[in-house]
């Protein structure tokens, strides 16, 4: 087990993220609250980081009840259960979250970063409220790091904070600030379709950090290739990955995201887990059947249609396989004040409906929809439970499901199906690669993975599983604080003549 907090010693770890790792929301009766873990990447894996480092998350405070619960600093210890870290929640009104949160960073940044820019919209209105609310996120930062006694250490996550390293750096000149970059970073003819000026602030404002993590070498040699563009003063490095830029050095690197693998593997192996593969199988995969399953935020990013279409193109080529092959849809809702992501949600809705009526039979539905936020210990009975697991996303940082379902298999009789394009892909070594555009391809695939031998399954699953033993999230984290460590010593190093 990577010990973390060896890199740390007395340095405080500051993170900084949009999304809060835990919402409080009113419950049905009145004075009471909940506390629900928002889905998404980001909370699943720095969760578990945050608990053995015990710093402070800086977070958009969404929940409706979030201010019932902190102080007048919009500070709360977490995790409910048993206070490791604490949360210090930032307040956003409607404006901040319409121009900041649904307008910049997911109707311009997203579909930019994810390059599927049907969906890009820029409005000047996105670009004012993204600069604010940066703005507000450094000095939150700012006021922890000078809170503290001895070091800090500020860790910024995602495109929702491309501005706040610049922010912050003016703020707190010798503060060390990282940032990890969790979505792909696009190619320079994607990212100049900003308005002149903008792109350019982006790329500045990302500069002021002093380390830059990104999921793959590619994204990474993306963002180095757009420095070079469009900024002239900034002098690129490509073989050391560094960026000289304002007397400072900026380093460049992958670190590929991961889940934790221990946690994981005992909520499937967990009584409750098997008790649940039982039922799953004895409803939906008795005797040689079989059952597919997947799990998404309703994103246009995770190729939801896509995946439909191939599953009906499959029951309808191959008679054969229908009451033999089922499938369970695992899927929550997601940024829902988006049109594009509402609209998404009733034709994702519709098409399964279409295929069930089009192919179920009085005791057979091909397509079982859960249409909701389920909890983590639920999926992982889920994902032991299955034969197949698809990720079919058109784009994808990591994704992190395909990681969960490895984990999961406990049994090692699951194929996991994965989309050429997610940076999954480009590290595990054992899955069925597809490519989500190419429904025939992506058919071809399903039928493949249902036809092999069990010890053909067994043996890509293994290796996908000794794989991802010695890449946790910890492994993650230790090479990142390792690495800014690093770069931390060198510039406290004395200058020598
Ligand atoms: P993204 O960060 O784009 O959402 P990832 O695949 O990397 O994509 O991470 C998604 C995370 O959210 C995973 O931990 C997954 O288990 C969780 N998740 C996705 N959909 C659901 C759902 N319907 N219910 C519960 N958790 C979900
Ligand atoms: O992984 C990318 C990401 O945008 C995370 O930053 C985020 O937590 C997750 O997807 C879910 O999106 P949102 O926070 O907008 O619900």
């Amino acid at each position: 087990m990577v010990d973390v907090t060896q890199y740390l010693q007395d340095c405080k770890l500051i993170l900084v993220s949009n999304r809060e790792p835990y919402e409080h929301v009113r419950g049905a009766r009145e004075g009471e609250s909940e506390v629900k873990q928002p889905a998404g990447g980001l909370v699943t894996a720095l969760d578990p980081t945050m608990r053995r480092t015990h710093g402070t998350w800086v977070a958009w405070g969404s929940g409706n009840a979030d201010r019932d619960i902190a102080d007048e600093l919009g500070r709360v210890a977490v995790p409910p259960d048993e206070a490791c870290y604490t949360l210090r929640r930032v307040w956003l009104d409607e404006a901040d979250i319409n121009g900041y949160y649904h307008g910049f960073a997911n109707s311009a940044l997203w579909p930019l970063c994810l390059m599927l820019i049907q969906h890009f919209e820029f409005r000047t209105e996105y670009w004012e409220r993204y600069r604010t609310v940066n703005l507000r996120f450094a000095h939150a930062v700012a006021d922890e790091a000078e809170r503290c006694t001895g070091r800090a250490m500020a860790w910024i996550q995602d495109y929702h904070f491309a501005l706040a390293p610049e922010f912050l750096r003016a703020m707190q000149p010798s503060l060390f600030i990282h940032q990890f970059w969790h979505i792909p970073f696009p190619p320079a003819d994607i990212l100049r379709l900003l308005p002149i000026g903008i792109h350019e602030a982006v790329l500045r404002g990302l500069l002021g950090n002093d380390l830059i993590e990104f999921q793959i070498d590619r994204y990474a040699a993306n963002f180095l290739d757009c420095v070079e563009k469009f900024i002239p003063e900034a002098h690129v490095d490509h073989g050391r990955q560094t960026v000289s830029f304002r007397n400072r050095t900026v380093s460049v690197g992958a670190f590929p995201i991961s889940i934790d693998v221990e946690h994981f593997i005992k909520m499937a192996s967990s009584s409750d887990s098997l008790a649940r593969v039982t039922t799953l199988r004895d409803r939906y995969a008795r005797g040689d059947r079989q059952l597919g399953v997947c799990v998404d935020r309703i994103d246009y990013t995770k190729g939801i249609p896509e995946r439909i279409r191939a599953l009906d193109t499959l029951w309808e080529e191959s008679p054969e396989l229908r009451e033999r092959f089922s499938f369970i849809f695992v899927c929550t809702p997601s940024r829902t004040d988006l049109p594009a992501y509402n609209a998404l949600e009733r034709d994702v809705i519709q098409s399964i409906i279409a295929t069930n009526t089009k192919y179920g039979t009085s005791d057979w539905t091909p397509i079982v929809l859960i249409n909701e936020n389920v909890d983590s210990d639920l999926l992982a009975g889920v994902y032991r439970a299955a034969d197949i697991c698809i990720v079919s996303s058109l784009q994808d940082g990591m994704n992190l499901v395909a990681k969960e379902f490895v984990a999961c298999q406990i049994d090692e009789r699951g194929v996991l199906i994965l989309s050429r394009f997610t940076g999954s892909a480009e590290e595990i070594d054992g899955a069925m690669l597809i490519n989500p555009f190419n429904v025939d391809g992506f058919v071809a695939a399903i039928r493949t993975a249902l036809e092999m031998s069990p010890e053909e399954r067994k043996r890509r699953m293994h290796r996908m599983r000794r794989q991802l033993n010695n890449s946790t999230i910890f492994d993650w984290l230790g090479s990142i604080l390792g690495r800014a460590t690093e770069i931390m010593g060198m510039q406290t190093q004395p200058v020598t003549a």
